[in-house]
């Protein structure tokens, strides 16, 4: 490639989970501190850094079309294509051949490893291309640059990996074995997040609840220590595994008044043979065991949960297992996909693979059941008192937008401003919002 000026204008897009929201903010971060500026909305960028997912098939697919089209559409203001960097989930599983199949693009960085950015960037500017996957013992948290504003929900990866191995998921495989940041410097960040401005942290990881400390003590030690920081009012925390909600953790939803009542717990089918297959390693009844004793411990819980229709070997009548566990658990939201078959995961060599049309026909069953199910948790919160936190404004004049403890969307409005705690009455319910009205 040719030699090009140094960048001066960067945008980051991220694709995927949470996580990925999380490292595209750090990556800005790290940018920043090289002197190099956010383009403002609607004007071009030097440097495109593409943070990809590659979860399902669309989504890794549509990193090649996105390469092509945000060139043209972000490039440089003299009309030559910008510096462009693939990072995330796809940079980690194809590395290389994203260098062959792209080369329009000089950078690929997987999720532990784009602390080392700034190096690949200066090699960019001089017409080397280069690739870095490695997943390095020296954690990139260490090297990162501070936080600086924030809003006021924010992020905080406090775990990353997965040994689970669910036989159709590539996380395990992009994002490496469970590693859990250290105590002390997850306070130390959630302390900077607070004076950035933020009220509400969401403690981020691919299994948050495997999060260890040092001394082998659990989640519900960080959830602790964060409650007593002056300035933080919310505590959540997401995606969780089953076999990982330990006694300890579920009690802090009974004695943590800042953790709020809402727990992401995905199960992905309701029936044990396609759970067996699909390596879950916990069982219907035992999911539901664990959503029995959050209960117990906070009534209000609202569940949340993630569903895969489709995977191979699923028959009708298991298939309707999952609705039937739908049914009984009454969850106040959902992600639901279609299975998706991803190279190098044992599921994708499976036999009997699931015809499209079937699957689609059973992603619409799923969703009706779960929009009544979601209607209907929303219904039963019209008449309740609560706090919202003010997240930003509406689409209509002097509407704001908020969540409430259970992460229901509430519009209402008022003289509020963004990053107040203010008490509402729920007055009347959507599938996906609620309206509000200050008190
Ligand atoms: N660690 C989390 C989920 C991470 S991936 C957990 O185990 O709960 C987020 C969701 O994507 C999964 O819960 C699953 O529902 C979905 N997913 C993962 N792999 C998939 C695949 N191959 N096809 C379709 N959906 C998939
Ligand atoms: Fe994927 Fe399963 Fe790990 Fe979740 S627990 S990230 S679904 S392998
Ligand atoms: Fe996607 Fe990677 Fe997250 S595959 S869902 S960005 S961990």
């Amino acid at each position: 490639m040719p030699p090009v000026p140094p960048p001066r204008t960067y945008r980051v897009k991220s694709f995927g989970c949470q996580m990925n929201v999380y490292d595209g903010e750090r990556m800005a971060e790290l940018l920043g501190q090289q002197g190099i500026a956010p383009a403002a909305d609607g004007e071009q960028a030097d440097l495109v850094v593409l943070n990809t997912c590659h979860i399902r098939e669309r989504a890794a697919e549509k990193v090649y079309s996105d390469i092509g089209r945000l060139a043209k559409e972000w490039g440089r203001g003299d009309g030559s294509a910008p510096l462009i960097a693939v990072a995330g989930c796809v940079a980690q599983a194809e590395g290389e051949e994203i260098m062959k199949r792209a080369p329009s693009v000089s950078m690929v960085v997987g999720p532990q490893a784009y602390h080392r950015l700034p190096a690949m960037l200066a090699d960019a500017v001089q017409g080397k291309r280069s690739v870095d996957t490695d997943m390095p013992a020296e954690t990139k948290f260490d090297v990162l640059p501070a936080r600086r504003k924030v809003g006021p929900s924010a992020f905080l990866t406090v775990q990353e990996g997965c040994d689970k191995f669910c036989t159709y998921c590539v996380v395990p495989y992009t994002r490496g074995a469970e590693v859990s940041r250290s105590f002390n410097s997850l306070i130390d960040e959630a302390e900077k997040l607070v004076d950035a401005g933020a009220r509400e942290i969401t403690l981020l990881g691919q299994n948050v609840n495997a999060w260890r400390d040092g001394d082998g003590r659990g989640l519900e030690r960080l959830i602790e220590a964060l409650a007593v920081l002056p300035g933080l009012a919310r505590i959540r925390y997401t995606t969780s595994h089953p076999n990982d909600m330990t006694q300890g953790l579920i009690a802090a939803h009974r004695d943590v008044e800042k953790l709020m009542p809402f727990l992401h717990l995905p199960v992905q089918a309701g029936n044990d043979r396609v759970l067996k297959a699909m390596n879950r390693s916990h069982s219907v009844a035992s999911y539901l065991a664990v959503l029995d004793k959050v209960r117990a411990a906070r009534p209000d819980i609202a569940l949340s949960g993630d569903f895969i229709v489709g995977f191979p070997g699923e028959t009708d009548a298991e298939f309707a297992d999952t609705i039937k566990l739908v049914e009984a658990v009454g969850y106040s939201q959902c992600f639901s996909f279609k299975y998706s078959p991803r190279p190098g995961t044992p599921a994708a060599t499976m036999p009997d693979q699931v015809a499209p049309a079937v699957m689609d026909e059973r992603l619409q069953r799923l969703q009706a059941a779960l929009n009544v199910s979601q209607l209907a948790f929303n219904q039963a919160s019209v008449g309740r008192r609560c706090a919202v936190l003010v997240e930003r404004k509406g689409k209509l004049a002097g509407q704001w937008l908020g969540k409430t403890p259970w992460l229901q969307s509430a519009h209402f409005s008022g003289e509020v401003a963004i990053g107040d705690l203010v008490e509402v009455e729920l007055v009347s319910a959507g599938a996906n919002s609620l309206a509000a009205r200050l008190v």
